[in-house]
């Protein structure tokens, strides 16, 4: 898609709903944040608690909940099952319609009576969140950082492949996301985790201290040894 058509991407509010729309011509379904879908609140009931695989790669184990930075925080549902497992969570998102639409999904999660109390432990930000990693101190700066970027070549069922070319389109291919690796390593932080597909190599070629497998993902964990 041309970078002229990537700037066309409107943002509309449907009946209190903000949904971001491709231009026309373009066959792609508009998207927004609903953590509210009987989806979503299905996977935030049954998705194992803290013995599900993205619990065991952050070390919540004997009742940790350590602060987390998701620092691609994209359309928030790992952000939102991280906090629904009792951390606080800083959500950081660079790309300005996606950060909108975070904003807003979180905003109507607020409302939820089922939602509330793990909307309230977000916190959103909106930037490169290499930038927000340099300017964190004292008690903001978060024992463990979480990196989902973009890539490339995912397999996913025909509702989440529209919902992942809406997201390529506007926010890109993350080509930087070595970078943001580095700078999280950089703060010092306990523990790194990336979210990688399944067979895919470790981000930039580094080797991660273990991975967590699922199915179709990889966590692979980056232990700071003098901290953990
Ligand atoms: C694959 S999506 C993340 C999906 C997310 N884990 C979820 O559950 O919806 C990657 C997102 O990271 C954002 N991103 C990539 N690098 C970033 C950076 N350095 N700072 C902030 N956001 C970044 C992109 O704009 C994109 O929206």
């Amino acid at each position: 898609m041309s970078d002229k058509l990537k700037n066309i991407f409107s943002l509309i509010n449907r009946s209190g709903r903000l949904e971001l729309q491709a231009p026309q011509g373009i066959l792609l379904q508009p998207i927004s944040v609903d953590f509210a879908s009987p989806a979503f609140k299905y996977r935030l009931r049954r998705g194992g608690g803290r013995s599900q695989p993205l619990a065991r790669a952050l070390g919540l184990k004997h009742g940790a909940s350590p602060l987390v930075l998701d620092a691609a925080a994209g359309l928030g549902r790992d952000g939102f099952i991280i906090a629904a497992l009792g951390c606080r969570v800083i959500m950081c998102e660079r790309a300005p319609l996606i950060h909108a639409l975070l904003a807003d999904g979180l905003r109507r999660a607020l409302e939820d009576d089922e939602l509330a109390r793990t909307a309230s432990r977000i916190r959103l930000c909106e930037g490169d969140c290499r930038i927000l990693l340099s300017s964190l101190i004292g008690d903001e700066m978060p024992q463990v950082i979480y990196l989902d970027p973009m890539f490339p070549h995912r397999r996913k069922s025909a509702l989440v492949k529209n919902e992942m070319r809406v997201l390529q389109a506007v926010a890109g291919e993350d080509s930087d996301s070595t970078e943001l690796l580095d700078a999280a390593a950089q703060t010092g932080c306990r523990r790194i985790v990336c979210k990688r597909p399944a067979r895919a190599a470790p981000l930039g070629g580094r080797r991660p201290d273990f991975a967590v497998k699922t199915l179709r993902h990889r966590f692979d964990v980056y232990l700071n040894s003098k901290r953990d």
